[in-house]
């Protein structure tokens, strides 16, 4: 799925996007970059710093905290939006189970769409506080 056309017919059938505008899916297709995983390649790391927002397109994670693992997600899920959000470090290491491709909007094109799409930041909140209930961070490292 290297080009934006495909990108775009994908991202139509995401549950968290496909509601969206017309406009603002083309901005999506257009800032989103692909990346691709081999098995056991650490995407991200829980404690350190970061700056992308992932949506699976093909493949499987899992999501880590203090080596205890919460879940694993395929595709048409998300992960990386809650360090984004608050502008601080990840509460979760995210590792490939098997060959996994994603598609990676910055920071600021992420914070960008929510701005945009008061509907987009209510869904992703209902998303971020499920996450927190059924497993809420057992240490800050502040
Ligand atoms: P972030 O903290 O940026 O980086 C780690 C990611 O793991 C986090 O965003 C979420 O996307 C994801 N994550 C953290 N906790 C959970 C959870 N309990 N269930 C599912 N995903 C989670």
């Amino acid at each position: 799925m290297a080009d934006r056309s495909s990108t775009l017919t994908y991202l139509k059938q995401v549950p968290i996007f496909r509601t969206l505008p017309a406009g603002q899916l083309e901005f999506i297709a257009r800032s989103i970059k692909e990346r691709v995983y081999e098995p056991g390649a650490v995407i991200l790391k829980q404690g350190e710093p970061g700056v992308g927002f992932f949506l699976i397109a093909d493949g499987r994670v899992d999501v880590t905290r203090e080596g205890q693992r919460l879940r694993s997600m395929g595709p048409g899920e998300f992960f990386g939006e809650m360090a984004l959000m608050e502008e601080r470090i990840r509460t979760a290491t995210v590792t490939a189970k098997e060959r996994t491709r994603c598609l990676q909007l910055v920071r600021w094109d992420f914070r960008a769409l929510l701005k945009e799409n008061p509907d987009l930041a209510v869904r992703m909140l209902e998303v971020v506080v499920q996450r927190m209930r059924e497993s809420p961070p057992t240490h800050d490292s502040d």
